[in-house]
C-alpha cells in the first residue's frame, strides 16, 4: 500500500500546505471590488444620465449604452454603478431598485421578466403568464410602491441576435406606450459592438442609441494598476508573495497597446493560474516564471485548433473566415448558417473560386464541429423556423486570424501550381 499513502500523503501535503493565496474569492469574476481603477470617466458618464432620476424621478426614463469588448468590465463597473445609484437613493428617500439581467443566460423574454421579477423580490402566480401579463404585474407593482426601477440587460447583442423582433420591441417599446406621468423605467443595455443593433428597426433604434458609454480595452499600465489592486489593496493573496514584476509581465501581455486583447478577465485568470502553479510547486511565492507558464497554459485551445486548421482544405478555411469577418463586424457569436454561407460565396468569388454548393457547406459545418473548430446549436423558435447557428469555439486572436489568412494563401497558391 507504498504507493496509495505516497498519494494521500501528496494530497494531504497540498490541502494543508502552505499557500501563496489569501482569499480567491477575490479573483472570482463575479467578485465585485471596492474600487475600479481606470473606468472613473465611465462611472461620471454613467452618472451624468442618470443625473435626473436622483434630482427630478420620474420626469423621463432613461437609456444608456454600454461599448466594449469582452474583459473590459462593463459587468463589473454596471452593478457597481447600480448598487452605488440605489444606496444614494435611498439615502435621499428615493425609492429605486437596480436589476442585472444576463441575457445569455436569461434567454428569452420570458426568462428574462422573470429575473426581474425576482430581482424586485416579487412573487409571480404560478399559473403560466403572458409576457405581457408579468410585464404588468411588475408594472403595477412599481406603481403601487412608489419605486424607480433600473434594469440593465447585459450581452444584449444576445438577445437581439436571436430573439423575435417582437420580443426585442416588447422590452424595448412596451413601456414608452402604456403612456404613463412618472417615469419608473430606466434601461442600461451592454452591448459588444454598436452594429449589434444596426439590424433594428429606425424606431426601436432611436430609441435605444441616445446615450452611449464607451469601454475601451484596457492598456498595460492599467491592468497593471487592476492586478495590483486585487492583490495589494484588495488582498487576494499574502502579503509579499507576488512581487511587482509578476503583475508587470502579465500586464504586458495583455496589454491593448502592446497588442494584447486589453481584457481583465484573462489578466486576472493568468494571475490566478500562477498562484496555484506556484502553491502545486510548494513555492511561497509567485515567481515570473510561475506567470509565464500559467500564461502559455491559458489558452491551451488556441494551440489545439491550430492544428486542426491546417488540415483544412481551401473551401473550408474560407467558410471560417466568413464566419470571423461576420463576428469581427457584428460583435456577436452566433451566425445563422445561411448568413455565413452567403458571405462565404461572396469571398470564394472575390478569390477567384466557385463557390462550394449548399449540401457540401453542411457537410463542412458537421465535419469541422467534429474536429472541435466551431460549435452549432439550433435557434430557438421565432428566427422563421428552425435553423442551426454557429459560433467559433474560443475568443478570435490575432494569432486565429493570421494562421487562417496564411493557409487560405497557401491553398491558392497549391491550386495555381497545380
Ligand atoms: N477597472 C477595473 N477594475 C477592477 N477590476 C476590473 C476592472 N475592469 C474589469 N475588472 C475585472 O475583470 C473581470 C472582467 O470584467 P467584466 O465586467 O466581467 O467585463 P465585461 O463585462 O466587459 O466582459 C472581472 O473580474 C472584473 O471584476
Ligand atoms: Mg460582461
Amino acid at each position: 500500500m507504498k504507493v496509495l499513502d505516497d498519494i494521500k500523503n501528496l494530497i494531504e501535503d497540498l490541502l494543508g500546505g502552505d499557500t501563496v493565496f489569501n482569499n480567491t474569492k477575490i479573483l472570482n469574476p463575479e467578485y465585485i471590488p471596492s474600487n475600479l481603477p481606470h473606468r472613473e470617466n465611465q462611472i461620471k458618464e454613467m452618472t451624468v444620465s442618470f443625473r435626473d432620476l436622483i434630482l427630478n424621478p420620474g420626469s423621463s426614463s432613461i437609456r444608456l449604452v454600454i461599448i466594449g469588448r469582452t474583459g473590459t468590465g462593463k459587468s463589473v463597473t454596471t452593478k457597481k454603478f447600480g448598487l452605488k445609484l440605489r444606496e444614494i437613493a435611498h439615502e435621499r428617500n428615493l425609492r429605486l431598485e437596480y436589476v442585472h439581467v444576463n441575457c445569455h443566460r436569461q434567454r428569452t423574454l420570458y426568462l428574462i421578466l422573470q429575473e426581474i421579477s425576482q430581482g424586485l423580490r416579487l412573487q409571480l402566480p404560478n399559473r403560466g403568464l403572458s409576457s405581457q401579463e408579468t410585464f404588468r404585474i411588475i408594472y403595477d407593482y412599481l406603481e403601487k410602491r412608489n419605486i424607480h426601477l433600473v434594469i440593465t440587460l447585459d450581452e444584449f447583442d444576445y438577445f437581439v441576435s436571436t430573439a423575435p423582433l417582437e420580443d426585442i420591441y416588447f422590452l424595448v417599446r412596451v413601456y414608452d406606450e402604456l403612456n404613463v406621468t412618472t417615469k419608473r423605467l430606466h434601461y442600461i443595455f451592454i452591448v459588444r459592438e454598436i452594429t449589434s443593433l444596426s439590424g433594428l428597426d429606425k424606431s426601436i433604434k432611436d430609441h435605444i442609441i441616445k446615450n452611449i458609454i464607451d469601454f475601451p480595452p484596457y492598456k498595460s499600465t492599467e491592468l497593471y494598476d487592476i492586478l495590483a489592486d486585487r492583490v495589494y489593496n484588495e488582498k487576494a493573496f499574502k502579503e509579499n508573495s507576488v512581487s511587482e514584476d509578476v503583475l508587470r509581465f502579465i500586464a504586458e501581455v495583455h496589454g491593448f497597446d502592446k497588442g494584447g486583447s486589453g481584457n481583465a478577465r484573462i489578466s486576472i485568470e493568468t494571475l490566478e493560474l500562477a498562484g496555484k502553479i506556484a502553491d502545486s510547486e510548494n513555492s511561497p511565492i509567485v515567481t515570473l516564471e510561475h506567470a509565464k507558464k500559467a500564461n502559455s497554459k491559458i489558452n491551451p485551445e488556441l494551440s489545439a485548433l491550430i492544428d486542426s486548421i491546417k488540415e483544412l482544405d481551401l473551401h473550408q478555411l474560407i467558410f471560417l473566415k466568413a464566419l470571423v469577418l461576420l463576428h469581427d463586424q457584428e460583435g456577436i457569436d452566433f451566425f445563422p448558417i445561411g448568413k455565413i454561407e452567403q458571405r462565404y460565396v461572396e469571398l470564394s468569388k472575390n478569390f477567384g473560386e466557385e463557390p462550394r454548393r449548399h449540401t457540401q457547406i453542411f457537410e463542412y459545418v458537421r465535419r469541422m464541429k467534429l474536429m472541435g473548430l466551431i460549435n452549432t446549436r439550433q435557434s430557438g423558435r421565432g428566427m422563421r423556423g428552425r435553423t442551426t447557428l454557429v459560433s467559433l469555439p474560443i475568443p478570435i486572436s490575432m494569432e486565429f486570424k493570421d494562421l487562417i489568412n496564411t493557409e487560405i494563401r497557401k491553398r491558392l497558391e497549391q491550386s495555381r501550381i497545380s
